[in-house]
């Protein structure tokens, strides 16, 4: 049998901690490996696969499109495209898009098209507030924006224009606002960072604040949107709306595509101000028409809402028993459990071997992001299979307590 992980290593450039697991099948919210062993997935694909794998709605827009055109330019008029745009806007507080091909390229197109901004009504002004602990993707911009010196270290001197404050601290972007500033870009809930939620009215304060300054508010909705929180995005559950909001990964189900939303009086950009080869393409463009359009009309948020509730429930009574368990917290189907300590990736390792894919967010805390479409059933296999590996780290513990 071809040992993968030992290609792997000697092929790929080595970025990835990867589990020792090799993925060859995927089915709803099941996955197999090469040696044929099923695994339940509470990763998704990193929050990506919000309708499961495999999705027949999924598998048959992107064979249909595939027979028929998978790829132009983007010097022509592309029908999916057109129809992805419309449903996005008329499901949300925007007015136009703009379609690319990942969350940190969606993110970079937000950067600029607030710096046009500031050119325009401005004054010039071109610094972008970013928070601490956030994750808006790897490119060197977008690193720049990431509050967090382990992935911006490797790589200075970085782009200037980036201020990283304190998140959930209105405060904060008070002191950090200036006359050089032309936006805030922020996370609803802080996925990578560890599922951070802010208190109640920060977004509405930073609303307030920027409204007050003239400056946009950009929303990152890349982990948090396409219902994970158990409403199509976040920002409908703070009360506010963004001037510009970014998206990725769900929201074609697993087919790589970034957009960028914004308000009409955001939305600057002219013709050769920005583009992409392959951004808005046929292919990716009809899959994220049918995923969203599938998540419109069959009650995957209201799915996510109940379940995330029910997951949430679960892993409460678990801290109820577990003393080194700290904290339950999450929205919909983004939820963290942190532990007293570094435990996460041994859990993470025990239940893999069990047959549940989970994700250690940081060493004390692990992650929970399965398809938006699972059934109770599969949370509570997955809580039996989570049960059972915590069991063994508390019995481990007390072993441990008693021979100090
Ligand atoms: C909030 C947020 N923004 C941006 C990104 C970057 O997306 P991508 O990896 O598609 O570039 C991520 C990825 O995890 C994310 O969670």
């Amino acid at each position: 049998m071809t040992d993968w992980q030992e290609l792997e290593e000697k092929y790929l450039m080595n970025t990835f901690k990867r589990l020792p697991v090799t993925l060859v099948r995927g089915q709803g919210a099941r996955v197999w490996d090469d040696k044929g062993k099923e695994y339940l997935d509470f990763v998704g694909g990193l929050a990506v696969n919000v309708l499961g794998h495999c999705h027949p709605e999924i598998t048959n827009a992107l064979a249909e499109q595939a027979r028929s055109l998978i790829q132009t330019s983007n010097l022509v008029y592309s029908v999916p495209q057109i129809r992805l745009a419309e449903l996005l806007i008329q499901n949300s507080c925007f007015d136009k898009v703009f379609f690319c091909n990942s969350g940190a390229e969606a993110n970079e197109g937000a950067v600029k098209l607030a710096r046009k901004y500031g050119k325009l009504h401005l004054n010039g002004a071109y610094e972008v507030i970013t928070a601490m602990n956030s994750f808006h993707g790897r490119t060197l911009a977008m690193v720049a924006a990431t509050g967090q010196p382990k992935f911006q270290q490797p790589y200075t001197p970085l782009p200037s224009g980036f201020i990283n404050v304190e998140y959930d601290s209105i405060d904060a972007i008070k002191a950090a606002t200036g006359k050089k500033t032309c936006a805030v870009m922020l996370e609803a809930i802080q996925g990578e960072g560890g599922v951070n939620i802010p208190k109640e009215d920060y977004l509405k304060e930073v609303r307030s604040w920027c409204d007050e300054k003239g400056i946009l508010l950009i929303l990152d909705e890349i982990q948090t949107g396409m219902g994970r929180t158990g409403i199509l995005f976040a920002y409908q559950q703070s009360g506010i709306e963004p001037d510009i909001m970014t998206l990725a990964k769900g929201l074609a189900g697993g087919v790589p595509i970034g957009a960028l939303l914004a308000k009409e009086r955001a939305s600057v950009f002219e013709p050769g101000d920005h583009g992409s080869t392959f951004g808005g393409n046929p292919l990716s463009c009809a899959v994220g028409y049918a995923t969203l359009k599938y998540i419109l009309e069959h009650g995957v948020v209201e799915n996510c809402r109940r379940m995330g509730n029910y997951l949430m429930s679960c892993l409460d009574s678990l801290k109820s028993k577990l003393d080194f368990i700290v904290e339950v917290r999450g929205r919909g189907l983004l939820v963290a459990l942190e532990f007293c300590s570094d435990i996460a990736e041994g859990v993470v390792k025990a239940c893999l071997e069990k047959g549940l894919l989970l994700n250690a967010v940081k060493p004390s805390a692990l992650r929970f992001m399965p398809p938006l479409i699972i059934g109770e059933r599969e949370v509570d296999e997955a809580m039996g299979i989570l049960e059972k590996v915590l069991a063994e780290v508390s019995e481990e513990a007390v072993a441990t307590r008693k021979k100090e």
